[in-house]
C-alpha cells in the first residue's frame, strides 16, 4: 500500500513518560508551527480521556497510548474517526494477526471485546480546524485487568488475542502507516473509508440497539453516514440515522 500524501503521520515524534493525556500534550504541540503528523506516545497516563466523558484506565507500561494532530484535512470529525478506526483495525490485524472488528462509532474489539479506543477531538487554532486522534490499545493486560468492576465492557488485551508477548513498537509502526494511508484515502474518496468500515464492521447487516438520548431504538444496520451516523432500519420500517455524539450501541 502507498500513503498517498507521503507519509505526513509520524514525521515528528515525541515520547513521554508520564502525562495525564497525550490528547493534552498533542494540543499544545498544535498551537505551535509543523505540527501537522505529530505524534506523542506515552507509557502512562493519569487522566486519559474516553469518549462521551469516560476516563480511559490503562497502567504504567501496559498500553500503546498515543495522539496524532491532523490538520489540513476537509473531512470531518466522524469521517475522521472512521478513518483512524478503519486503520487501528487494519493494524491489529497485520501485526496479531487477529480478526479485529470495528463496533461504532469508535471502538475497536476482537471477540466482542474491546482492544482499543479512540477519541477524535477537534478545535479551531488560528483559524484552522485542527484534529487530535487520541488512540489507546490494551497490550499486555492480562485477565485479571479486564475482571475490574470499574470497565464498562468485557475487554481484551493484544498479548491475550494474540497469545504472545506483542512488541509495542513495532505495532506502533504499523499503526503509524496505516493512519498515514488511511487519512489520505479520506482526503481523496471518502467512499472508501465508508467502504472500509463496512468490511470491518462488526454491525453492517446486523441487528442493533442503541441508547440515543436517553432512548433505546433497534434495527438493522444499513450503513454510515459521514456525518449524520449511523444508519437504521427500525423496527417499524422507518430508516433513522443515529449521531456519534449521542449515541452508544448497547446490543448487537
Ligand atoms: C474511548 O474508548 O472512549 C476512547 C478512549 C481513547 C483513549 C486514548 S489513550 C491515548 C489518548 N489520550 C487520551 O486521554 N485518550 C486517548
Amino acid at each position: 500500500e502507498e500513503a498517498a500524501s507521503g507519509c505526513v503521520i509520524g514525521r515528528r515524534v515525541v515520547v513521554y513518560q508520564s502525562t495525564r493525556s497525550t490528547n493534552d500534550i498533542a494540543w499544545e504541540y498544535a498551537k505551535g508551527a509543523e505540527s501537522d503528523g505529530l505524534v506523542v506516545f506515552a507509557e502512562e497516563q493519569s487522566g486519559g480521556r474516553g469518549r462521551r466523558g469516560n476516563k480511559w484506565l490503562s497502567s504504567a507500561g501496559q498500553s500503546l497510548l498515543c495522539s496524532v494532530i491532523v490538520s489540513g484535512v476537509s473531512a470531518g470529525a466522524e469521517l475522521l474517526t472512521l478513518a483512524s478506526a478503519v486503520a487501528t483495525a487494519e493494524a491489529i490485524r497485520e501485526y496479531a494477526g487477529v480478526s479485529a472488528r470495528i463496533k461504532w462509532p469508535n471502538d475497536v474489539m476482537v471477540g466482542g471485546k474491546k482492544i482499543c479506543g479512540i477519541l477524535v477531538e477537534s478545535r479551531a487554532i488560528a483559524g484552522r480546524k485542527v484534529f487530535v486522534v487520541g488512540i489507546g490499545i490494551n497490550c499486555h493486560q492480562g485477565e485479571d485487568f479486564f475482571g475490574s468492576e470499574e470497565l464498562r465492557m468485557p475487554g481484551t488485551s493484544v498479548d491475550l488475542a494474540m497469545g504472545e508477548v506483542c512488541d509495542r513498537n513495532e505495532l506502533a509502526g504499523v499503526l503509524l502507516r496505516k493512519l498515514d494511508v488511511w487519512v489520505g484515502k479520506m482526503q481523496a474518496d471518502e467512499k472508501a473509508v465508508i467502504d472500509g468500515w463496512g468490511r470491518l464492521s462488526s454491525q453492517l447487516g446486523e441487528y442493533v440497539t442503541v441508547e440515543h438520548n436517553n432512548r433505546r431504538y433497534s434495527g438493522i444496520c444499513a450503513g454510515v453516514d459521514p456525518v449524520e451516523g449511523l444508519i437504521l432500519r427500525l423496527d417499524g420500517g422507518a430508516v433513522r440515522m443515529f449521531e456519534a455524539g449521542q449515541t452508544t450501541i448497547v446490543k448487537h
